[in-house]
């Protein structure tokens, strides 16, 4: 038996990093995939094998016999330790039969970029082998799993990587708890910047900021958190098109502005997020937890111009759609 399951992308569209602090943030599943085939073998050993891991600069393809390991392979080997935890939690909650379980991954979500490589990876681990070892959890089961895989590898995590990449769509999160909100497309287009930043890093560098000055730090995630269900009402609202982006983008561009002020930008992103503007998108900001990685533009009639103008820039777009759906087993 051999059992395949997918895990999508995701894009935060408002309220990173203040997420972490217990305000809402609204994520959107994109349609970038990472796929696990999981089955077992005789040997009793885990094994796991990665094929065209996108890391900045190089694809790697590689495989380990052995669950424990050191790799040289640097950002491709932390894929793995969420692959390594994710099977061991869902090991935990099965009976364990004895058998080794082979697991394969390939994907199309780069690594580092801020598009929650890390969270569909540990998510379509976790489907592959529940489904395998017979265990029935729901797509919110599994996205709560996912966030213990998460807060086990990177220390600090607020969940709603794991939470979109399970369930799909566009959600409203807050403290663990998910709301769905009406599905739409949205002309976006993404910009990689080429380099990575490191979440754990990032985080940790905003907390060392808001305990050295909270009275500047937290109106600010106050101020995102504001952001988020200003946008959360637009989202809902039955107001015309073209008015609801142009109220999104001015909540993003602010939203920009405070990211920056946290100092989680880089010069490249800024410059990726005015070329963006420039091209004529009605808002541009990073997406993810900064430091390279991602941006998100919101374009309506302009995707090609922003995605020519993110190329000069020295990005590389990627015009995407929002994914209804979020882990499949295929
Ligand atoms: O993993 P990234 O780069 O998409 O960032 C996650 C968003 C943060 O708010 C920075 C961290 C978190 O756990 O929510």
């Amino acid at each position: 038996m051999r059992v395949l399951a997918s895990a999508p992308a995701k894009i935060i569209l408002f309220g990173e990093h203040s997420v972490v602090y217990g305000k809402p943030a609204i994520a959107a599943a994109i349609n970038l995939r990472t796929y696990v085939w999981a089955e077992f073998n005789e040997s009793g050993a885990i094994k796991i094998e990665a094929k065209d891991i996108r890391v900045p600069g190089l694809t790697v393809s590689f495989s380990e016999d052995e669950i424990y390991f050191e790799s040289d392979y640097g950002k491709a080997a932390e894929v793995l330790s969420y692959v390594r935890q994710a099977i061991e939690l869902v090991r935990e909650e099965a009976d364990k039969n004895g058998k080794g379980i082979t697991v394969s991954i390939t994907s199309q979500i780069p690594v580092g970029a801020g598009l929650g490589s890390s969270a569909a990876v540990a998510v379509a681990t976790i489907g592959a082998v529940s489904r395998l070892l017979g265990l029935e959890l729901t797509n919110e089961e599994i996205g709560k799993l996912g966030h213990r895989v998460e807060l086990l590898v990177q220390g600090a995590s607020s969940g709603i990587d794991p939470t979109v990449s399970a369930i799909g769509g566009f959600i409203h999160y807050e403290k663990g708890k998910f709301e769905h909100l009406p599905f739409m497309e949205l002309p976006i287009v993404v910009g990689y910047t080429g380099s990575s930043g490191s979440t754990k890093e990032l985080v940790a560098m905003v907390r060392r900021t808001r305990e050295e000055m909270p009275e500047i730090i937290e109106p600010i995630l106050l101020s995102m958190g504001k952001i988020v269900e200003r946008a959360r009402e637009i989202l809902l609202s039955d107001l015309d098109e073209k008015v609801r982006f142009e109220r999104l983008g001015r909540l993003m561009n602010i939203n920009h502005g405070l990211l920056d002020a946290l100092g989680v930008s880089t010069k490249k992103l800024s410059e990726l997020v005015y070329a963006a503007r420039t091209a004529g998108a009605l808002g541009a900001k990073i997406t993810g937890a900064g430091g390279g990685g991602c941006m998100y533009a919101l374009a309506p009639e302009k995707q090609s111009e922003v995605a020519t103008a993110i190329t000069i820039a020295g990005g590389t777009p990627m015009i995407t759609e929002i994914s209804r759906e979020g882990l499949r087993i295929e």
